[in-house]
This record gives structure tokens, sequence and C-alpha cells, in this order.
């Protein structure tokens, strides 16, 4: 494979650039992750085996491609939640729950290649993203065959239900994916439009994969929809914080470029928060940012200003809580156990990652 991926030099944060004070997740929870790994490392070991096994291809670009993006790292956080849930339910009938993982990652993965062509974004888990190295073509096209290979692993399979919902789940991601376009440079939009797209672009894979763990295990329908609601909440809130980094990280730790989403005129809830917090003024700053995307080099630093003036990014972490105390009330059903207050831990390290 070879690729040396080059690491870009980071840009100073514009957080602290501008002197704003942000209140923004510490990354403390990081060794929460770290806990869950424990508990299922062989599961594991042996999903990060399968997915760097069914990246390979003749065709010598695909693992080109898929091995930048997936040798970078990534919190592998969905496939983590799939084979916690798994173990959770009491699952021993073997390695579905470790395809399954690997297949969730792979949906994933492609999502995001094709995510920073679309969002022309330029670094992706702390290196140039796959479509600054290899060019636009090469993602989405490397992007659809991790996509097939994810569906090859749920006929794999073998199980309609699972292919059901892994199914449902990538439409649903492209549809998310749709929406936030069709939102887009527009401010009039609602916070229900924007929830719709979270849990379209993000939330419905988070609930697939937790989902399919306790559909591997056997568990009855009120169990699969517990965890399904876990997924969901949790998905939610990462996404609602994924936000207010996009504002608030520091570039460095946060491995994409902060800033993004104002460049993209994108409607997320940190600037529908201080846009209907601000005074008239502040309305005429945002529409030209965002809706007539007319920036300059200081406008981010002014949006910085106007969000720790309203408390934006608090409001959006808040709102997280809100999700991930859903996510963790949605476990209560399930007798107590180390995977059980595991999968809690994550829904509070959704909330206070910097990652
Ligand atoms: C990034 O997801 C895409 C979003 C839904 C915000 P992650 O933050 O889980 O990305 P990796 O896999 O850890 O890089
Ligand atoms: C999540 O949205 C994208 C997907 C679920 C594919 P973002 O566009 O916010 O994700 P990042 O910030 O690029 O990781
Ligand atoms: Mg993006
Ligand atoms: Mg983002």
């Amino acid at each position: 494979m070879g690729v040396v991926a080059s690491r870009p030099q980071s840009k100073p944060d514009p957080a602290s650039a501008a002197g704003v004070v942000l209140s923004v997740p510490t990354g403390d929870g990081e060794d929460v992750l770290g806990a869950l790994v424990a508990l299922v490392q062989g599961d594991f070991e042996a999903c990060n085996r399968t997915i760097v096994a069914r990246m390979d291809s003749p065709v010598a670009l695909i693992p080109q491609v898929a091995a930048h993006i997936v040798a970078a790292g990534g919190k592998r956080l969905r496939p983590l939640l799939t084979l916690a849930v798994a173990r959770m339910c009491g699952y021993q009938g073997g390695l579905r729950h470790v395809h399954l993982a690997a297949c969730v990652e792979f949906i994933h993965t492609a999502t995001l290649l094709h995510d920073d062509v679309v969002d022309e974004s330029a670094l992706r888990r702390g290196l140039a993203s796959a479509n600054a190295v290899f060019g636009n073509k090469a993602s989405v096209l490397v992007g659809d065959f991790l996509l097939a290979r994810a569906f090859q692993l749920m006929v794999a399979d073998g199980s309609l239900k699972v292919l059901d919902i892994l199914s449902c789940a990538a439409a649903t991601i492209a549809e998310g994916e749709v929406l936030q376009l069709v939102t887009q440079n527009d401010l009039s939009t609602q916070e229900d439009r924007y929830l719709e797209v979270v849990r379209g672009k993000t939330a419905a894979l988070f609930a697939a994969a937790c989902e399919v763990g306790a559909v591997v295990a056997e568990r009855p329908p009120a169990d699969e929809q517990a965890l399904r609601e876990y997924g969901m909440n949790l998905g939610i809130a990462f996404q609602l914080v994924d936000d207010a980094l996009d504002y608030a990280a520091d570039q460095a730790t946060l491995g994409k470029t902060v800033g993004d989403d104002f460049r993209e005129g994108k409607i997320t809830l940190p600037v529908l928060t201080a846009y209907q917090a601000g005074t008239a003024a502040d309305r005429v700053f945002w529409k030209r940012t965002i809706e007539d995307s007319e920036q300059t080099e200081a406008d981010l630093d002014h949006a910085l200003k106007l969000m720790a003036a309203c408390g934006a990014i608090q409001t959006t972490l808040d709102r997280a809580g809100g999700f991930a105390a859903a996510a963790k009330a949605a476990l209560a059903r399930f007798p107590a156990s180390d995977l059980r207050a595991a999968l809690m831990d994550v829904a509070d390290y959704t909330v206070s990652r910097a990652r």
C-alpha cells in the first residue's frame, strides 16, 4: 500500500485566536473508549482484522485510498457499540457480531469519504483527507466500494432482519445528507428540521449498530427497541457535540478543520441559537455569511464572539446532554453489568469528548 499521508500544519485555533471564551468539552472521557475496548478486546481486534482484510482489492488504488483513511485511525465508536451490545445481550454464537461491526464501520467510512467531498473538507482524522490526497473521483468511487463491501458482509450474515436494519440505515444516511444540502444556507430552517438531518445522517447508523447487536443475540423485540433508542439518542448527542466542536474545538485535537461548517453555511444548532438570540445587526451578519456565503477572514472570529455572547455552544452541549441522558435511560431495563456501565459512560463521553 505504501501511502505516506502528509499531516498538514495545524492552523491556529480560531477560538483562541479571537480571544473568545467558549465553553468547550475537555476530552476527559477519552479513557471511556479505552475501557470499552478492554471489555471486548478480542472481538475488537478481530473486527479490525476483518476491516483490513475486506478493504483489499486487486485494483491497487482501492486499498491505497481505504488504507489512508482506515490507518489514520478514528475512534471506531460504532463497531464498538455493536460488539458491546451483542456481548451485553449475552451473544455467544460465533463471529456474526464481529463481521457486522466491521460492516458498520465500512458504512461509516464510506459516508466519511463521500461527506468530505461534499463538504470540501481538507482534514480528516488528523491527516489530509482522502479527497485532498487522491482527489474527489477516487474518494467517491472508493466510498462506493466500501459501501458495497458493507452489503457483502450483511448478505454473508444471512439474516434478512439484519439486512433490513442496516440497508435502511444506509438509505437514511443518504437522505440525511441530501436533506442537509437542502437546508444549507437557509437560516429559516427550524430546529425540528435540523434534528431530522441529525437523525438521518448520523443517529440512524448509531441506532442500527446497536440494534443489530441485540438481533444477533436473539433478544426479544422490546430489548431490540430499547437498544435502538439508546443508539438513536446517543447518535443525536454525538452530532450535536460534533456541531459544537466544529466551532469550539482545538483543531489539532479534533483532527478536522475548525470552522468548516461556518464556511459551508451549514445550519447547525450553534448557528441557529446565535441567530435567534442576535440583534438586528447580528442577523445582518449571519445572513451575509451563512445565507449569502459572503465571508472574509475575520468573520469566523466574529461568529465565535456572537456565539460566546449568547452561550450558543453551551446551549448545544446542554441539548446534547439531554439526549445522552435519554440514551442512558434506555439501558435501564438491562441488568447491571460492566458492559452496561461502559455503555452508560459512552453516553457521558459523547458529550465531554474533545474529538
Ligand atoms: C464523524 O464521526 C462523523 C460524524 C457523524 C460527526 P466520528 O467522529 O465518529 O469519526 P471517526 O470515525 O472517529 O473519525
Ligand atoms: C456527519 O456530518 C457526516 C456523516 C454522517 C457522513 P459532518 O459533516 O458534521 O461530519 P464531519 O464533521 O465532516 O465529520
Ligand atoms: Mg463533513
Ligand atoms: Mg461536523
